[in-house]
């Protein structure tokens, strides 16, 4: 009917969500000691786009990135890569599936101490049986600079090193879906801009889905979008992001300055 033409029916189709929550809670513990990290969250996180997620320390991004990824359970809600959910499948079907379509940077690296770098790298597809695109790997390892510690041990390796195989290693099969908890946090800017420029290429010229937590309003620029939660919620999100846009919303997270701690540290020492 032409009274329904002025309402905004979409111009185009949204995309296919590479991995989506649907009403995702998440508590930890019980009692008294009870945390509730995830409240009610439905976020979904379209097919061929790099979305980032941001929001204060404990506002639940880790907690939200492990239950979309499959890695932990959801208190209540559901959670699907592609159209599978999650929740009912068995431990086996659930393993399969993070290894066939999931690639995970985690926050702590968590490379495997007894093993080299390039076995590290490429653990996920020896893990699955399959047999490592050599020249891929190749590329990966140059992107991310560890040619010359092949043969090292991660207990050899910076902080900022690991990282960097964190981020190789969950590339190397090329995932469908990569999730990465911080994965420039412990970089220099030109270790981290090699980094989400990889991440970008694997989204923008492989067609691969990336979701990133991060807390440099920087590298959430490099995404098609940005996800804000605070408190376990899903407060917003910002299509097309500058790093002054998203400056400016986390600045206005509580009406508090983004920065708080230095400004306690200024304002403790005016008092003094
Ligand atoms: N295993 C756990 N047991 C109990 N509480 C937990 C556990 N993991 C996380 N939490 C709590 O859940 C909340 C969300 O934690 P989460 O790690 O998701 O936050 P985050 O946004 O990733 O923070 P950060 O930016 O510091 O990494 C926090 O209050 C945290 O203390
Ligand atoms: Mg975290």
């Amino acid at each position: 009917m032409s009274g329904m033409s002025g309402m905004s029916a979409p111009p185009t189709a949204e995309p296919p969500t590479a991995a989506r929550v649907v009403d995702a809670s998440k508590v930890y513990g019980s009692g008294e000691a009870a945390v509730r990290a995830l409240d009610a969250v439905t976020v979904g996180f379209p097919a061929g786009r790099f979305t980032a997620i941001m929001g204060p320390s404990g506002s639940g991004k880790s907690t939200l990135m492990h239950c979309a990824a499959g890695l932990d359970s959801l208190s209540s809600g559901s959670a699907y890569i592609g159209d599978t959910e999650l929740g009912p499948l068995g431990d086996r079907r659930l393993t399969l599936l993070r290894r066939e379509r999931v690639g995970f940077v985690f926050q702590s690296f968590n490379l495997v101490p007894t093993l080299t770098v390039a076995e590290n790298i490429t653990l996920p597809l020896d893990l699955a049986g399959r047999r490592p695109d050599a020249e891929w790997v190749n590329t990966l390892v140059a992107v991310v600079g560890l040619g010359d510690r092949l043969s090292h041990r991660p207990g050899e390796l910076s902080g900022g090193q690991q990282q960097r195989v964190a981020v190789a290693r969950a590339l190397a099969g090329r995932p469908q879906v990569v999730f990465a908890d911080e994965p420039t946090g412990n970089l220099d800017s030109r270790s981290g801009g090699e980094v989400l420029d990889l991440l970008g290429r694997a989204v923008h010229d492989m067609g691969r889905t990336v979701v990133m937590v991060t807390h440099d309003p920087g590298a959430a620029a490099h995404a098609d979008e940005v996800v804000f939660l605070a408190d376990g919620r899903l407060v917003d999100r910002m299509a097309a992001p500058t790093a002054a846009k998203v400056l400016d919303r986390m600045k206005a997270f509580d009406g508090r300055p983004a920065d708080t701690g230095r400004d306690a540290a200024v304002r403790g020492s005016a008092g003094s």
